[in-house]
């Protein structure tokens, strides 16, 4: 079993996504805004809530990464998630992201965002991420954006498209790991 790691940004804990998550992750899910553009867009009772959890938890055993819960520091409240995913049937390593409907146009996205994207070329020395970003999903856009993601390609991707944002690690970063 892997220890999932914690990290901390100015106003977010990004941790392991527990139990005591699980109702506020359900309600979140359960929102036609939160699924509209993942998956096959439709939103999630609570059952196929818990799967998901325990997906992205398994997720992290398996592959020794994966998304994190998010915590505001400020209340302690479940705000989100956020991280890396590369489950079965993906076209490469995805920076992922969800906030609770009354937490977004805040910044957390991007700020746990980068931070998980830094943790990727940092911990996994990850040559390459991309997002993969359903059309007409205009806040992930301007979110991959901000991030300095790069629009190169459209995918078929769970029988929809999506639209490839690539990532690539900061210059310092990409020598070393070359060596
Ligand atoms: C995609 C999603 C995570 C974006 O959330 P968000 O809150 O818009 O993104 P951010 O947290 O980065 O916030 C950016 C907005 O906050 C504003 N903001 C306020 N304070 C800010 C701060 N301190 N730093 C950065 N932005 C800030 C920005 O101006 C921006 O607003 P704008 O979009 O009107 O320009 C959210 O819409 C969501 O959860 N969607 C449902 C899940 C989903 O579709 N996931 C995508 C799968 S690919």
């Amino acid at each position: 079993m892997i220890e999932i790691p914690q990290l901390r940004t100015a106003r977010l804990r990004l941790t392991a996504l527990r139990e005591d998550h699980f109702d506020a992750y359900a309600h979140m899910l359960a929102d036609p805004s939160s699924t509209r553009h993942v998956g096959d867009g439709k939103p999630l009772d609570r059952l196929n809530a818990w799967r998901s959890m325990a997906m992205l938890l398994g997720h992290w055993m398996l592959r020794g990464y994966g998304m994190w819960a998010l915590e505001r520091l400020e209340d302690g409240r479940f705000i989100g998630r956020a991280g890396l995913l590369k489950p079965e049937g993906w076209p490469d390593l995805e920076l992922g992201w969800m906030i609770t409907p009354d937490a977004r146009g805040r910044g957390y996205a991007t700020e746990a965002a980068q931070t998980a994207l830094d943790w990727a070329w940092r911990e996994l020395g990850a040559p390459r991420v991309v997002s993969l970003v359903r059309p007409g999903d205009t806040a992930s856009e301007k979110l991959a954006a901000r991030l300095g993601g790069e629009r190169v390609d459209t995918v078929e991707f769970c029988a929809a498209p999506a639209h490839v944002y690539a990532y690539h690690p900061p210059v310092a970063l990409a020598r070393s790991a070359a060596g």
